[in-house]
Order: structure tokens, then C-alpha cells, then sequence
């Protein structure tokens, strides 16, 4: 189905497990990732949640077969936002393990993880405007923040991808691995939630989130309005017909 979960010393680990896709995530799968967020959650035995993908890849995005033949109506019901929901609200650590690349909400989770270790492989990127839609899960307001208003304009407007380096110096990231090494080293970061106190932990990441909550939240509402719309635009579908007809979009005629 494309998600496998295992829990394993104390860490849940969601993995996203579709390669033949490049780890495109469905409706299905975003369900999957939130019930094993909220199954994590309520576990005493788990101390970390540990989401990774597949060598090279983390996930290439949304599904562009569902966005075109089964997008979310508007609100805030739809797998994907019982993902994200569930991820922002996550009193527990969560580490990401980006093995490859990490595109739209690939990119976009990372904002809500604790910790993220990158591939020296990866490419992230945020093309949102390209696909005729707008950013999603508060990015529109965390990632200025931490890149500031000029390079969030290049990554969100433009979508330009960045490295995994890149990530690091906007504060994204925390550290580029070799890519053999990316999972294991993040695996070791989630463990170590095992000898630190699960109170504390969980308080101390709720003040790290804490005056910012229900601005996310809201903006998260805010995106979910437009992109709802945008998805039903002729823009959006000519760039996901482009997709998958392997050209390059046109949207001089509009
Ligand atoms: N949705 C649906 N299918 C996808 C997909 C997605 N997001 N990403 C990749 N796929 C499919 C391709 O259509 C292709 O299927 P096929 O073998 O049936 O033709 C297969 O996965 C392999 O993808 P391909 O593009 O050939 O791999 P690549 O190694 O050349 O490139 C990516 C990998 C991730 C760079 C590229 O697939 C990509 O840009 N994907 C779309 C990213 C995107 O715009 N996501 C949405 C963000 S909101």
C-alpha cells in the first residue's frame, strides 16, 4: 500500500515505501502516515517518531494522478490534512530521514519535524507555482520566516530546488549525511529520546512550538482554501497533463 510501519527501541518509524512512484503519496498513504502518527502518540513504548523513504527518494509529492482525478474538496477532511494535523499536533519527537528527494510536501513535512537529516543526494524543492497551485502547510508563513522574504521568494514563487546544504543554512535541515549513512544517523538521534525523561521532552517541544500554533494552523486553513481551488484550475491541469505527457507546461494562454 505504500506506507510500512515497524516499532523498534522505543522509535515508530513511518516509512514511505512506493518506488516504482518516486514515493508519490495517495490519499491512502496519507491516511496510513496519520494513523501511525496518532497510534505513535498514544504508545507509552514509543519515545520518537522516525519517518524516511527509499534510497534516492523521500517522496516526489502528492500523487499528480489523484491531485488530477481525485482532488481534496475544500476543508480540512481529506487524508492529507489528517497527516499534516496529526504531524503538527505530535507531542512526541519526530526525526526525518531524507534518503533522496524530498519535492512539494516532501519538502514542506520538514517544517514540522523536530530534526531532519539529509542525503548528500537529495533535491528539494517546493514547485507549487509551477503546477499552478500555491504553497501548502503553513509554508507560506514558516519558511520566510526562517529563509527570509528573498530566498523564500526563489524557492515558493520560482520553486528553484536546493541541496540538502542549502536546507542546513536556512535552518531546515540539520545536518547532510552520506546517503548510506542517513537513516542510521537519524535512527541514533530518534534512540537517544530513549534515556531523556518523556515529560520534559514533550514539554519543552510544546513551548519550542508553542506561540506559533495556532498561526499555523490557521494558515494552514488559509492555503487549504486556495489550493482547493487551484487544484480545479485550467492552470493546474495543464501542468499535470504536462506531467505526464513528459513536456514542458504552456501557459502562454492564460
Ligand atoms: N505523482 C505521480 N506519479 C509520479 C510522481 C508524482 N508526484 N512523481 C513521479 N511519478 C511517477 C512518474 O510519472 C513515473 O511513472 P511511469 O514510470 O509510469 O512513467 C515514475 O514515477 C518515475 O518518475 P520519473 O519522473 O520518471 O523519475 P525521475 O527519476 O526522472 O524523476 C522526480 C524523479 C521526483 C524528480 C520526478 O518524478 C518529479 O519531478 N516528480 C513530480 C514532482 C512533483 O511535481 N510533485 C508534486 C509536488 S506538489
Amino acid at each position: 500500500m505504500g506506507i510500512k510501519t515497524a516499532t523498534l527501541n522505543g522509535v515508530a518509524t513511518i516509512e514511505i515505501a512506493r518506488p516504482e512512484k518516486k514515493n508519490a503519496l495517495t490519499s491512502a498513504m496519507y491516511q496510513a502516515m496519520a494513523d501511525a502518527l496518532r497510534a505513535a502518540q498514544a504508545d507509552p513504548a514509543v519515545r520518537a517518531v522516525l519517518i524516511t523513504g527509499q534510497p534516492g527518494v523521500f517522496t516526489s509529492g502528492n500523487d499528480i494522478e489523484d491531485f488530477m482525478s481525485r482532488p481534496p474538496a475544500s476543508g480540512t477532511d481529506a487524508p492529507v490534512f489528517q497527516f499534516m494535523f496529526a504531524l503538527v499536533e505530535c507531542d512526541k519527537p519526530v526525526i526525518a530521514a531524507v534518503t533522496g528527494a524530498a519535492i512539494g510536501i516532501g519538502t514542506t513535512m520538514l517544517l514540522h519535524c523536530d530534526f531532519a537529516y539529509v542525503s548528500d543526494e537529495a533535491r528539494l524543492a517546493m514547485p507549487f507555482v509551477s503546477l499552478g497551485l500555491v504553497p501548502e502547510f503553513a509554508s507560506s508563513l514558516l519558511f520566510p520566516q526562517l529563509a527570509g522574504q528573498a530566498r523564500a521568494a526563489e524557492k515558493l514563487l520560482l520553486g528553484d530546488p536546493f541541496t540538502g546544504a542549502d536546507a542546513v543554512e536556512f535552518g531546515l535541515a540539520n545536518a547532510v549525511l552520506p546517503a548510506g549513512e542517513v537513516v542510521n544517523h537519524a535512527r541514533r538521534i530518534a534512540e537517544r529520546f530513549n534515556s531523556l525523561p518523556p515529560g520534559a521532552v514533550r514539554d519543552a517541544k510544546k513551548l519550542l512550538r508553542g506561540p506559533q500554533t495556532e498561526a499555523i494552523r490557521q494558515t494552514i486553513r488559509t492555503e487549504a482554501e486556495l489550493f482547493a481551488a487551484r487544484l480545479r484550475s485550467p492552470e493546474a491541469m495543464e501542468a499535470f497533463q504536462a506531467f505526464f505527457q513528459k513536456r514542458k507546461p504552456d501557459f502562454s494562454r492564460f
